[in-house]
């Protein structure tokens, strides 16, 4: 099994494609896994092919707009780079690897907590790209927040990232504790029987969910601190603390939508983590539609963002019609950071940026500010 030569790959699926004939078992699950019997996962992706477009014609769609503000912050492209841990063990360099492809393009990034380097180590990862191409690139970086136990240490955190020079903080709010990854426990099973120890794994999971994080995240956050005890309160000295844009990375339902609005959060992400967490959790577009129908007011006063299952440019396209201001996109870009590290990356961005605007135009609509809900239909979805 030989690596694809990088040009052969051309839509998103063929990076998972690559980077099976070159990723060790191990990451190649770490990556892939998602929770229980893989249904929520599966949605994630069905669900983006159960919705169609109502495009409009003879629109004078010669040029195309694709560019979009996250808190003020412009982008080429309204979709960027979710946050995920570990990169450290995707591809030898780590996070500055696929910052490299994201700055290249101009894609912005949301950095994980449970990133493999400090960081420190990321953002100036991130200044040394961006010095190299004479400050040009439009790409900011974001960071995801796991909500530590303690306080002091959270505090401690935040102020970190804020003198770093992050433009937002996602708190995600979908993991309480580790959800089921079912692949990564028969690997552990696998693992164990192979040097003669005949027990059962699944106790530990539940005693250390979290714990399974802990060798991930860069000597920053140690074991034992993904807090299960996060409150809606906790979000007040949060808002102290931290007087940035403020995101929850995890919402789904259209209360939870309402309460974020009044805690004072600037945007909220709709988002099942990729199929990882609850079994049979509803796909981001599912809650979109939710809030469409029970609190249509949110959109427009908070930023909006979702993540899961996005693999082609029209889906990014039907997340914006319907009212989303950017989405995230994570496994494509982990796949291909494992098979091409920088360059896939920055083939990631160009595919989906021709599907998108291409998209587009087969919609008929030259600019994003035209993208509207009644563009989709989301009927079959709804009444199935
Ligand atoms: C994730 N995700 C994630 N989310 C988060 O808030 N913090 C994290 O550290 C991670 N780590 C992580 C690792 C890996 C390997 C994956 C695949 C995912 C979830 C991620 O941000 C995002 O919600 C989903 O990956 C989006 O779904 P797709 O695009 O992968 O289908």
């Amino acid at each position: 099994n030989e690596l694809p030569h990088l040009s052969m790959c051309v839509s998103c699926p063929d990076f998972e494609k690559a980077a099976k004939t070159v990723m060790p078992r191990k990451s190649f699950i770490y990556v892939s896994t998602s929770a229980n019997t893989g249904a929520s996962l599966a949605t994630n992706l069905d669900d983006w092919t159960r919705i169609n477009f109502r495009p409009r014609v003879m629109r004078n769609v010669g040029d195309v707009d694709m560019s979009r503000s996250i808190f003020g912050h412009k982008a080429p492209y309204p979709f960027y780079i979710s946050p995920m841990g570990t990169m450290g063990a995707i591809h030898a360099a780590g996070e500055p690897e696929m910052i490299k492809g994201a700055v290249r393009k101009g894609a912005h990034m949301v950095v994980s907590t449970a990133s493999t380097k400090t960081t420190e180590q990321i953002m100036q990862s991130f200044v040394d790209e961006q010095k190299r191409l004479k400050d040009s690139s439009p790409t900011r970086l974001f960071f995801q927040y796991y909500m530590p136990v303690d306080r002091q240490k959270a505090i401690e955190l935040m102020r970190i990232v804020k003198k770093a020079g992050y433009k937002g903080l996602w708190i995600t709010v979908d993991t309480p504790v580790l959800g089921k990854r079912t692949q990564d426990r028969v690997l552990q099973a696998e693992e164990a029987l192979a040097v003669g120890i005949e027990e059962d794994s699944t106790a530990d999971w539940e005693a250390g969910g979290e714990n399974a994080f802990a060798p991930a995240m860069g000597g920053r956050v140690v074991s034992g601190q993904l807090s299960p005890h996060t409150t809606w309160e906790d979000l007040s000295w949060i808002r102290k603390e931290w007087d940035g844009p403020l995101v929850l990375k995890g919402i789904q339902c259209a209360e939870d939508a309402k309460l974020a609005m009044q805690y004072g959060c600037d945007g909220i992400l709709l988002s099942n983590h990729g199929g990882r967490q609850l079994h049979t959790a509803p796909s981001a577009l599912m809650t979109l539609l939710e809030i469409r129908t029970y609190c249509p007011e949110i959109i427009g006063k908070l930023e909006i963002f979702l993540d899961g299952g996005l693999r082609d440019g029209s889906d990014v396209l039907k997340a914006l019609c319907l009212g989303a201001t950017a989405v995230g996109v994570g496994r494509p870009y982990l796949y291909a950071l494992a098979a091409y590290g920088a360059q896939g990356v920055e083939r990631v961005t160009d595919v989906l940026s021709e599907e998108l605007a291409t998209g587009m135009r087969l919609l008929g609509i030259s600019s994003l500010d035209q993208a509207r809900p009644d563009m989709v239909n989301a009927t079959r979805l709804l009444n199935e």
